[in-house]
Protein backbone atom coordinates (compact mmCIF):
# COMPACT_ATOMS: atom_id res chain seq x y z
CA UNK A 1 0.00 0.00 0.00
CA UNK A 2 1.54 3.06 -0.88
CA UNK A 3 1.25 6.00 1.68
CA UNK A 4 0.09 9.72 1.10
CA UNK A 5 0.50 12.26 3.38
CA UNK A 6 -2.26 15.08 3.78
CA UNK A 7 -0.97 18.11 4.41
CA UNK A 8 0.17 21.18 2.13
CA UNK A 9 3.28 21.86 4.93
CA UNK A 10 6.61 22.06 3.70
CA UNK A 11 8.35 21.11 6.09
CA UNK A 12 5.97 17.85 6.61
CA UNK A 13 6.52 16.84 3.91
CA UNK A 14 9.63 17.43 3.59
CA UNK A 15 10.30 14.98 6.98
CA UNK A 16 8.10 12.66 5.60
CA UNK A 17 10.27 11.97 1.76
CA UNK A 18 13.49 12.04 4.51
CA UNK A 19 12.01 9.03 6.07
CA UNK A 20 12.26 7.46 2.71
CA UNK A 21 8.06 5.96 3.28
CA UNK A 22 6.41 9.11 1.98
CA UNK A 23 4.74 8.17 -2.06
CA UNK A 24 2.58 11.25 -2.61
CA UNK A 25 0.81 13.81 -1.23
CA UNK A 26 -2.51 14.97 -0.83
CA UNK A 27 -3.45 18.63 -0.60
CA UNK A 28 -7.44 20.07 -0.45
CA UNK A 29 -8.74 24.11 -0.15
CA UNK A 30 -8.36 24.23 3.84
CA UNK A 31 -4.98 22.44 4.10
CA UNK A 32 -3.61 25.18 1.37
CA UNK A 33 -5.41 27.91 3.25
CA UNK A 34 -3.90 26.76 6.81
CA UNK A 35 -0.20 27.53 5.04
CA UNK A 36 -1.05 31.07 5.00
CA UNK A 37 1.16 31.21 1.23
CA UNK A 38 0.54 32.06 -2.42
CA UNK A 39 -1.03 28.93 -3.71
CA UNK A 40 1.09 28.84 -6.88
CA UNK A 41 4.96 28.52 -5.46
CA UNK A 42 3.94 27.12 -2.37
CA UNK A 43 2.38 23.90 -4.80
CA UNK A 44 5.26 24.19 -7.19
CA UNK A 45 7.69 23.61 -4.28
CA UNK A 46 5.85 20.72 -3.01
CA UNK A 47 5.82 19.02 -6.44
CA UNK A 48 9.35 18.99 -6.41
CA UNK A 49 9.92 17.71 -2.73
CA UNK A 50 7.54 14.55 -3.21
CA UNK A 51 8.67 11.57 -5.76
CA UNK A 52 5.06 11.01 -6.47
CA UNK A 53 1.93 12.25 -7.11
CA UNK A 54 0.56 15.17 -5.45
CA UNK A 55 -2.86 15.54 -5.60
CA UNK A 56 -4.18 19.60 -6.08
CA UNK A 57 -8.07 20.18 -5.85
CA UNK A 58 -10.16 22.99 -7.89
CA UNK A 59 -12.45 25.10 -6.32
CA UNK A 60 -14.82 25.73 -8.72
CA UNK A 61 -17.83 23.59 -8.59
CA UNK A 62 -19.11 24.23 -12.55
CA UNK A 63 -17.79 21.89 -14.67
CA UNK A 64 -16.62 24.68 -17.08
CA UNK A 65 -14.86 26.12 -13.99
CA UNK A 66 -13.46 22.82 -13.10
CA UNK A 67 -11.98 22.24 -16.22
CA UNK A 68 -10.78 25.33 -16.52
CA UNK A 69 -8.82 25.27 -13.36
CA UNK A 70 -8.42 21.12 -13.70
CA UNK A 71 -6.13 22.13 -17.03
CA UNK A 72 -4.09 24.79 -15.41
CA UNK A 73 -3.56 22.25 -12.24
CA UNK A 74 -2.14 19.45 -14.29
CA UNK A 75 0.48 22.04 -15.70
CA UNK A 76 2.09 22.77 -12.28
CA UNK A 77 4.24 19.80 -12.46
CA UNK A 78 4.15 16.28 -14.17
CA UNK A 79 3.26 14.22 -10.47
CA UNK A 80 -0.05 16.62 -10.32
CA UNK A 81 -3.24 15.18 -9.95
CA UNK A 82 -6.42 17.23 -10.17
CA UNK A 83 -8.88 16.85 -7.27
CA UNK A 84 -12.41 17.51 -7.94
CA UNK A 85 -15.38 16.49 -5.69
CA UNK A 86 -17.88 14.24 -6.18
CA UNK A 87 -20.75 15.83 -7.76
CA UNK A 88 -22.84 15.51 -10.77
CA UNK A 89 -20.13 18.70 -12.53
CA UNK A 90 -17.18 16.77 -11.12
CA UNK A 91 -17.84 13.30 -12.12
CA UNK A 92 -18.21 15.52 -15.81
CA UNK A 93 -15.12 17.37 -15.51
CA UNK A 94 -13.18 13.72 -14.28
CA UNK A 95 -14.53 12.05 -17.88
CA UNK A 96 -13.43 14.87 -19.72
CA UNK A 97 -10.01 15.62 -17.95
CA UNK A 98 -9.07 11.78 -18.03
CA UNK A 99 -9.99 11.69 -21.26
CA UNK A 100 -7.66 14.34 -22.15
CA UNK A 101 -4.85 12.47 -20.30
CA UNK A 102 -4.88 14.40 -17.03
CA UNK A 103 -5.12 12.29 -14.00
CA UNK A 104 -7.82 13.00 -11.83
CA UNK A 105 -8.39 12.35 -7.90
CA UNK A 106 -12.35 12.25 -7.10
CA UNK A 107 -12.69 13.70 -4.12
CA UNK A 108 -15.48 13.60 -0.82
CA UNK A 109 -16.50 10.25 -1.97
CA UNK A 110 -19.40 8.84 0.92
CA UNK A 111 -20.91 6.33 -0.96
CA UNK A 112 -20.53 2.91 -2.76
CA UNK A 113 -22.67 4.31 -5.53
CA UNK A 114 -20.68 7.69 -6.05
CA UNK A 115 -17.42 5.15 -6.47
CA UNK A 116 -18.80 2.94 -8.87
CA UNK A 117 -19.40 6.37 -11.12
CA UNK A 118 -15.90 7.68 -10.44
CA UNK A 119 -14.56 4.81 -11.93
CA UNK A 120 -17.08 4.74 -14.76
CA UNK A 121 -15.78 8.20 -15.32
CA UNK A 122 -12.05 7.47 -15.31
CA UNK A 123 -10.40 9.19 -12.11
CA UNK A 124 -7.45 8.11 -11.28
CA UNK A 125 -8.00 7.78 -7.62
CA UNK A 126 -10.70 7.68 -5.81
CA UNK A 127 -10.96 9.19 -1.93
CA UNK A 128 -13.58 7.77 0.44
CA UNK A 129 -13.15 9.55 3.78
CA UNK A 130 -13.49 7.17 6.55
CA UNK A 131 -12.77 9.66 9.37
CA UNK A 132 -15.63 12.17 8.56
CA UNK A 133 -18.03 8.66 8.04
CA UNK A 134 -17.14 7.50 11.60
CA UNK A 135 -17.71 10.80 13.24
CA UNK A 136 -21.54 10.76 12.18
CA UNK A 137 -21.70 7.19 13.48
CA UNK A 138 -21.43 4.97 10.11
CA UNK A 139 -18.20 2.89 9.81
CA UNK A 140 -15.92 4.22 7.33
CA UNK A 141 -14.29 1.06 6.91
CA UNK A 142 -17.08 -0.51 5.53
CA UNK A 143 -16.97 1.82 2.41
CA UNK A 144 -13.52 0.89 1.72
CA UNK A 145 -14.00 -2.79 1.71
CA UNK A 146 -16.99 -2.04 -0.67
CA UNK A 147 -15.29 0.11 -3.39
CA UNK A 148 -12.49 -2.57 -3.24
CA UNK A 149 -14.51 -5.41 -4.09
CA UNK A 150 -17.27 -3.62 -6.79
CA UNK A 151 -13.47 -2.13 -8.22
CA UNK A 152 -12.29 -6.14 -8.18
CA UNK A 153 -15.43 -7.52 -9.64
CA UNK A 154 -15.22 -5.54 -12.72
CA UNK A 155 -11.19 -4.78 -13.42
CA UNK A 156 -11.38 -1.10 -12.45
CA UNK A 157 -8.32 0.66 -13.11
CA UNK A 158 -9.23 3.50 -10.42
CA UNK A 159 -7.10 3.11 -7.25
CA UNK A 160 -8.92 3.30 -3.61
CA UNK A 161 -7.07 6.00 -1.53
CA UNK A 162 -8.44 6.20 2.36
CA UNK A 163 -8.89 9.76 3.25
CA UNK A 164 -9.64 11.47 6.15
CA UNK A 165 -7.37 8.77 8.32
CA UNK A 166 -7.73 9.86 11.77
CA UNK A 167 -5.43 6.90 13.92
CA UNK A 168 -3.06 3.68 13.09
CA UNK A 169 -5.91 1.37 13.03
CA UNK A 170 -7.71 3.69 9.97
CA UNK A 171 -4.24 2.67 8.06
CA UNK A 172 -4.00 -0.84 8.85
CA UNK A 173 -7.85 -2.18 8.40
CA UNK A 174 -7.50 0.05 4.96
CA UNK A 175 -4.53 -2.02 4.10
CA UNK A 176 -6.02 -4.86 4.90
CA UNK A 177 -9.53 -3.93 3.19
CA UNK A 178 -6.86 -3.83 -0.07
CA UNK A 179 -6.72 -0.04 -0.56
CA UNK A 180 -4.32 0.78 -2.91
CA UNK A 181 -2.88 4.09 -1.10
CA UNK A 182 -3.71 5.77 2.40
CA UNK A 183 -3.45 9.39 3.21
CA UNK A 184 -2.76 10.61 6.43
CA UNK A 185 -1.71 13.92 8.59
CA UNK A 186 1.92 13.59 9.73
CA UNK A 187 0.93 12.95 13.20
CA UNK A 188 -0.86 9.72 12.00
CA UNK A 189 2.34 8.61 10.28
CA UNK A 190 4.65 9.16 13.75
CA UNK A 191 1.93 7.26 15.21
CA UNK A 192 2.81 4.24 12.34
CA UNK A 193 6.43 4.44 13.85
CA UNK A 194 6.29 4.59 17.68
CA UNK A 195 5.30 1.93 20.19
CA UNK A 196 6.13 2.14 23.48
CA UNK A 197 7.95 -1.62 23.75
CA UNK A 198 10.12 -0.35 21.42
CA UNK A 199 11.64 2.73 22.86
CA UNK A 200 12.11 0.41 26.44
CA UNK A 201 13.62 -2.14 24.75
CA UNK A 202 16.27 0.18 23.11
CA UNK A 203 17.04 1.93 26.53
CA UNK A 204 17.29 -1.73 28.14
CA UNK A 205 20.18 -2.35 25.52
CA UNK A 206 21.45 0.89 25.82
CA UNK A 207 21.98 0.91 29.22
CA UNK A 208 23.35 -2.61 29.25
CA UNK A 209 25.75 -1.55 26.70
CA UNK A 210 26.78 1.51 28.59
CA UNK A 211 27.12 -1.45 31.63
CA UNK A 212 29.50 -3.56 30.04
CA UNK A 213 32.11 -0.12 28.56
CA UNK A 214 32.57 -2.34 25.24
CA UNK A 215 32.89 0.01 21.98
CA UNK A 216 31.82 -1.58 18.73
C1 LIG B 1 -8.30 13.82 1.38
O1 LIG B 1 -7.65 13.92 0.38
C2 LIG B 1 -8.60 14.94 2.30
O2 LIG B 1 -7.63 15.93 2.14
C3 LIG B 1 -8.53 14.54 3.75
O3 LIG B 1 -8.17 13.20 3.93
C4 LIG B 1 -9.66 15.02 4.59
O4 LIG B 1 -9.43 14.60 5.91
P1 LIG B 1 -10.16 15.26 7.17
O5 LIG B 1 -11.51 14.66 7.31
O6 LIG B 1 -9.27 14.89 8.33
O7 LIG B 1 -10.20 16.74 6.94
Amino acid sequence: MKIFLDTANVSEIKEGVAIGVVDGVTTNPSLIAKEKRPFRPLVEEICGIVPGDVSLEVVATDFEGMVKEGEELAQVAKNAVVKCPLTKDGLKAVKYLSGKGIRCNQTLCFSAPQALLSAKAGATYISPFLGRLDDIGAVGMDLIRDICQIYDNYGFKTQVLAASIRNPLHVIDAAKAGAHVATMPFAVLESLIKHPLTDIGLKRFLDDWAKAGTKL
